[in-house]
């Protein structure tokens, strides 16, 4: 592969495991205050963060690419209510989708047809993500002070289920 895109392909692994580690933190923030469905909607979101970076470690792997894992950077905390959080949650998923869009450009620019096929799984997935995110923003400004709202929003948000993210055409890990 493309020495730039391979290098930019690493960066979105750290990028992702820093994600991981940012909503790691958030569901340890709601533990805290006991609120346990988005402790819980968090801590998914956690494992969805880490599957994309593996993903793409599998991807490289599976191209004959060298992977490097840089440091990850420690998360922010210090939230003071919920509606703060997913609006940080909201705000580093555009981070994300930026990251991710230079990166199918540069899939596009160098040719690499199987890279920009790739990626398309994980330009859809931001699209995803930031929907859940407004959706969740909406619903907790709509509640606004009320702590009945805030409880019965929490109660939905523990519903979440986790199913490993599929990429298509990814072989299975070793
Ligand atoms: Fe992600």
């Amino acid at each position: 592969m493309n020495e730039k895109l391979v290098k930019a392909m690493n960066e979105q692994i750290n990028k992702e495991i820093y994600s991981a580690f940012l909503y790691l933190a958030m569901s340890e923030w709601a533990m805290q205050k006991g609120l346990k469905g988005a402790a819980h909607w968090l801590y998914v979101q956690y494992l969805e963060e880490m599957a994309h970076g593996q993903n793409i470690y599998r991807y490289l792997q599976v191209r004959g690419d060298p992977v490097e894992l840089y440091p990850v950077a420690k998360p922010e905390s210090g939230w003071n209510s919920l509606l703060e959080v997913y609006r940080d949650v909201l705000a580093h998923e555009k981070t994300v989708t930026a990251s991710i869009a230079n990166l199918a450009n540069i899939s596009q620019d160098v040719r690499d047809h199987a890279t920009s096929i790739f990626l398309e799984w994980y330009v859809t997935e931001q699209v995803e993500e930031e929907g859940n995110a407004t959706d969740i923003i909406q619903r907790l400004q709509l509640a606004g002070d009320n702590l009945s709202g805030l409880l019965m929003i929490d109660t939905e948000l523990s519903a979440r289920t986790f199913a490993p993210p599929v990429v298509p055409g990814l072989p299975p890990a070793p």
